[in-house]
């Protein structure tokens, strides 16, 4: 694993672990947190060998062409409230260090960010609840960069791309990092915000574009118009005959863009 002292050393952070393989970062961050680790304390590996998405579903996580990584957030007072809103926060902070790098990346709902409206990063946030209270939150994400990491297409549920094939020239994935960690620091600031929310809504994909969903993971899909997500962090999708659904859960089937 490479020393990512230079990337990481100015950023805040609460402390930060670095792997060659782990199972899953954060199964670690998770045992971090329960054992008093700082806010913005972050678990990073080269590869995993039990990386999970949503749903239970495997995350392939090859060494050497991506990022896999964990943080670890003491939810200051108020920010529990707003749960939803810490996969945003990771998915905010990589669309940011995106555009620095000169890509127009899309938030798809509830946990993708997608370049030319491929999945090219998944966002796993999880807690340790204890009495209804959670303190400490683990914000796992993973991200292609290269293409050895983009699983064959047909594996795939929804079509996956790499930053580098978006790009066309090679990136710095410790430098990416570097950079994702401090947007999502600055989007912090903002968490409890309506601010976020616009953010959110203004890199939001499909907006306005008809869609075909699942309101719940084992649901019949349904089709409706992306009206946007609100203040919950719920996906708002209008049905063909007007009703309008607001989505907690679920998942977008079908990009139309
Ligand atoms: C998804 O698309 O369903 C979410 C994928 C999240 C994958 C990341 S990789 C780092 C962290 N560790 C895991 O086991 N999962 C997340």
């Amino acid at each position: 694993m490479d020393d990512l002292t230079p990337y990481l050393e100015n950023l805040g952070l609460g402390g930060w672990r670095t792997y060659e393989t782990v199972g899953s970062t954060n199964d670690i961050a998770l045992a971090w947190g329960e054992k008093g680790a700082a806010d913005w304390s972050l678990v990073v590996a080269e590869s995993q060998t039990a990386g999970r998405g949503r749903g239970g579903r495997q995350w392939l996580s090859a060494p050497g062409c991506g990022l896999w990584f964990s943080l670890v957030l003491r939810p200051l007072p108020g920010e529990i409230e707003y749960f939803p809103r810490f996969t945003a926060l990771a998915a905010l902070g990589l669309v940011s260090a995106l555009a620095n790098l000169g890509l127009r990346a899309k938030i798809k709902w509830p946990n993708d960010v997608l370049l030319a409206s491929k999945k090219v990063a998944g966002i796993l946030v999880e807690a340790n609840w204890q009495g209804g209270r959670a303190d400490a939150i683990v914000v796992g994400m993973g991200v292609n960069v290269t293409a050895g990491c983009v699983p064959p297409a047909d594996t795939l549920r929804y079509p996956a791309t790499c930053i580098e094939e978006a790009r066309g020239s090679p990136v710095n994935r410790w430098a990416l990092l570097g950079d994702l960690l401090s947007k999502m620091r600055e989007y912090r600031n903002v968490l409890m915000h309506a601010e976020f929310v616009k953010a959110w809504n203004s890199h939001l994909a499909m907006r306005g574009e008809q869609i075909c969903f699942r309101a719940l993971l084992d649901e019949e899909p349904q089709t409706g118009i992306v009206q946007g997500v609100n203040g919950a962090g719920e996906l708002e999708v209008r049905k063909p005959e007007g009703v309008l659904i607001r989505l907690v859960a679920g998942e977008i089937l079908i990009d139309r863009e």
